[in-house]
């Protein structure tokens, strides 16, 4: 009755009161709006399951295609029994731990996917169309139930490593072009009572240093948006300890991620009030959003995920033996060891300076030279840092005799020979940046900041890739005799900009890195053999995506041997030892003045790929031999640094020694090194290292390397793997800046 009121009021008093409607005219009639619904055609519940040897990654399809993830931890032999499985807390605005969300539908937390489609509509629900397995590789199929929009999941297993390696391959199978906003490589749900999350940090020359935190509720996100150099300050890896508030190497669940991208990128850990954590993990959509034409695909690098239910040590561990097995450009392969010219000649040399460094590395029983900057320029020639880059033909005035003649001489002393390139720069003053502003990362009428006196060139643009696989090319022809090239890149991007991708300029970021792998991928085909280092500016492009490409990278430009611990710890966590490049160099140490004995800065260096990187001829005779006897023991064992297990003993964070030692897969032989970073007075006992890896029956003999007079009861003598790893081992290292280096071989 009371409604019929109000309509009838409604309808009668505007007539009543003589309202004019403001249009007078009639509108034009509406068509009705009818919402339909496309419908989800019901899909087979089902469980689908990535299994390595001792871990499960289980996700399961309800009835209408939703797909979620309910698992990933130990493994669980017959995962059909996570059918039903429930967290929980599905309801009528969650729709629960998706496998990869999207934005839309009842999904409000931080989604893997977003787009924009033609019509500015901006919400996918992904449903399942399928799943396919073949060898280690499955593939589950999405699709948008609106749009043409499909997503596959691609999952690799690593049986023996315990990794599961995953990549998103997004297709636009519609008519319009669509904007990708958002597109993670993977997403990752956990589930346990706590987080404790270890990431990395860091500036110029003091990289992957490391950070533990408790995760609360709310998004912690790990990010770069410097364009390259992706790696300089943070990294995109990290590690989350489950169920507590404590780092343990060998204890507990933990679960380490690692993106194979060398550009910008983003890794977010969410908790919200489930208490789950979300990882997604990706390249960063910050101005980038993605243009994906009718019929193109986006494909997304690979986050590469392990699990242990161990401890840290053991999810290093296995990150280590795939990297090595299956990333890695050069698998485990031993780099030579080498003196690198430039902290001990920086730009100032000529061919004499480089031929007597030659024969003083061969006297030291090394095995490489290496020609850092400085060797090029004619008509802007490299004699500092503003001058230079870009134009790589040798600086004759420097080297008249030419670089094959110091490359043949490296040779012909038993050297192998490697030379330094920044292809992806220009110096303002250099014939390059003059001839080709257009190939530089600029945007119109905006200041185009220097870095270290120098542009960055525009890889998004195919010329530019052409130059700059050219400038490694001919930087190759320049000697038969070139075995090794140091590929450095010392600045990010600011302003970017590309004169190249016209109105498309939100490509820039991605694809400058997808250019970057193109080159390299020309260059392997051209060069399978070179072994290239990745430097930037030390450690700033240190990630598993460039490490497909490279041989090794190079850690710091720190090379104090205090320091080096920290970063070496860290770059640890994440990476193999046979990649990470780690130099004997002068002191006071030419970054920090620190004043260390020769002695630990080789041990420091000997736990890498040893180098040297200085000039020989200040080192006094007794220096010159206890050079000789480190590389010397060093070359005996180093195959177990570049192939063994690493077991972290101590860390340089959590007390007053950092000690870590390498085991060979059989089990037997071994190398420790052990460094005390601060004084404990002559009264305390001597630090016990409980060895770890050993086989516990089996006999090992111990010997110091490298000193007359043993540091350790025990030295050469024989011992149980049971008794090493109980506490037998106590080498008397208690006073800062001693060190020590064992040498374990198991009796046959
Ligand atoms: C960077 C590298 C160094 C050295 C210099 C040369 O800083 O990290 O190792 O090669 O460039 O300019």
């Amino acid at each position: 009755m009371r409604k019929l009121l109000i309509l009838t009021i409604a309808i009668v008093l505007p007539s009543l009161l003589c309202i004019t409607p403001l249009d007078a005219k009639k509108p034009p009639r509406k068509k009705a709006y009818v919402h339909t619904v496309v419908e989800i055609p019901a899909v087979e519940p089902q469980v689908i399951a990535v299994q390595t040897a001792n871990s499960s990654l289980v996700m399961q399809v309800d009835g209408k295609g939703v797909l979620r993830m309910c698992h990933y931890g130990a493994l669980v032999q017959d995962p059909s029994q996570f059918l039903s499985y429930s967290d929980g807390y599905i309801c009528d605005n969650d729709p629960g731990p998706l496998a990869y969300p999207s934005a839309g539908g009842m999904f409000t937390w931080r989604p893997a996917l977003e787009v924009r489609y033609a019509d500015g509509s901006c919400n996918t629900e992904l449903y399942f169309t399928g799943c396919e397995v073949s060898g280690r590789k499955t593939v589950v199929h999405l699709k948008d139930y609106v749009t043409a929009l499909t997503v596959d999941l691609v999952y690799e297993a690593f049986a023996d490593e315990d990794v599961i390696v995953s990549h998103t391959e997004i297709y636009n199978g519609s008519k319009q072009a669509v904007t990708l906003t958002g597109f993670a490589s993977s997403y990752m749900v956990l589930n346990a009572r706590e987080y404790l999350l270890t990431h990395f940090h860091g500036w110029w020359a003091g990289e992957m240093q490391v950070d533990r935190e408790m995760l609360g509720h709310d998004t912690k996100v790990l990010e770069s948006r410097r364009g390259v150099q992706n790696t300089q300050i943070n990294n995109p890896s990290f590690l989350v300890s489950l169920n507590t508030r404590e780092w343990s190497e060998t204890s507990g669940e933990v679960v380490a991620g690692a993106l194979a991208w060398s550009g910008n990128w983003q890794i977010a850990l969410e908790q919200p009030q489930t208490g789950l954590l979300n990882i997604s993990a990706g390249m960063h959509p910050a101005s980038s959003a993605y243009p994906l034409k009718a019929g193109e695909s986006f494909i997304t690098p690979d986050m590469i995920y392990t699990w242990s239910g161990n401890g840290a040590g053991q999810a290093s561990r296995n990150l280590h033996r795939y990297a090595r097995r299956h990333r890695l450009y050069g698998g485990s392969k031993v780099n030579p060891t080498l003196l690198n010219s430039w902290e001990g000649a920086y730009f100032s040399f000529k061919t004499k300076t480089l031929t007597d460094m030659i024969d003083d590395a061969a006297d030291m029983g090394l095995e490489m030279f290496v020609l850092d900057d400085g060797w090029f320029g004619s008509d802007y020639p490299r004699n500092g840092d503003a001058a230079g880059l870009g134009d790589w033909e040798p600086n004759l005035k420097k080297i008249p005799e030419g670089i094959d003649y110091v490359a043949s001489y490296a040779h012909s002393k038993g050297l192998k020979f490697g030379i330094w390139i920044e292809p992806e720069m220009a110096n303002p003053e250099s014939n390059l940046a003059k001839q080709h502003p257009e190939w530089l990362v600029q945007s119109p009428g905006r200041e185009n900041y220097t870095r270290r006196n120098q542009w960055i060139l525009d890889l998004s643009n195919p010329a530019v890739q052409d130059f700059v696989f050219g400038v490694f090319d001919n930087t190759m022809k320049l000697s038969p005799s070139i075995d090794y090239i140091k590929w450095d890149c010392n600045r990010l991007v600011m302003n970017f900009g590309s004169s190249y991708l016209g109105e498309e300029q939100e490509r820039f970021y991605i694809d400058y890195i997808q250019g970057l792998y193109k080159v390299m991928r020309r260059i392997r085909e051209r060069y399978p053999d070179v072994i290239v280092q990745c430097c930037s500016a030390g450690g700033a492009r240190v990630d598993y995506g460039a490490l497909q490409w490279f041989d090794e990278i190079w850690a710091s430009d720190n090379s104090d041997a205090i320091c080096r611990n920290y970063i070496q710890y860290g770059t640890s966590l994440i990476y193999p030892a046979c990649i990470m490049g780690a130099h004997v160099s002068t002191v006071p140490n030419h970054q920090t003045g620190n004043i260390t004995p020769l002695k630990f800065r080789f041990d420091v260096a000997c736990s890498g790929r040893l180098g040297m990187e200085l000039q020989p001829k200040t080192l006094s005779p007794d220096d010159r031999a206890l050079a000789d006897r480190c590389i010397r023991s060093y070359k005996s064992w180093r195959d177990l640094v570049f192939e063994g297990d690493l077991y972290r003993l101590a860390s340089p964070y959590d007390g007053t020694h950092y000690a870590l030692m390498y085991v060979s897969e059989d089990k037997s032989r071994a190398v420790v090194f052990a460094y005390c970073l601060k004084y404990i007075t002559g009264l305390t006992a001597s630090p016990v290292f409980k060895l770890d890896g050993l086989d516990p029956a089996r006999r090992y003999r111990v010997t110091e390397q490298n000193v007359d007079a043993s540091c350790w009861w025990g030295d050469g003598q024989v011992f149980s793997g049971e008794f090493l790893a109980a506490g037998g081992f106590n080498p008397r290292l208690n006073r800062p800046l001693t060190s020590a280096v064992f040498y374990l071989e198991a009796e046959r």
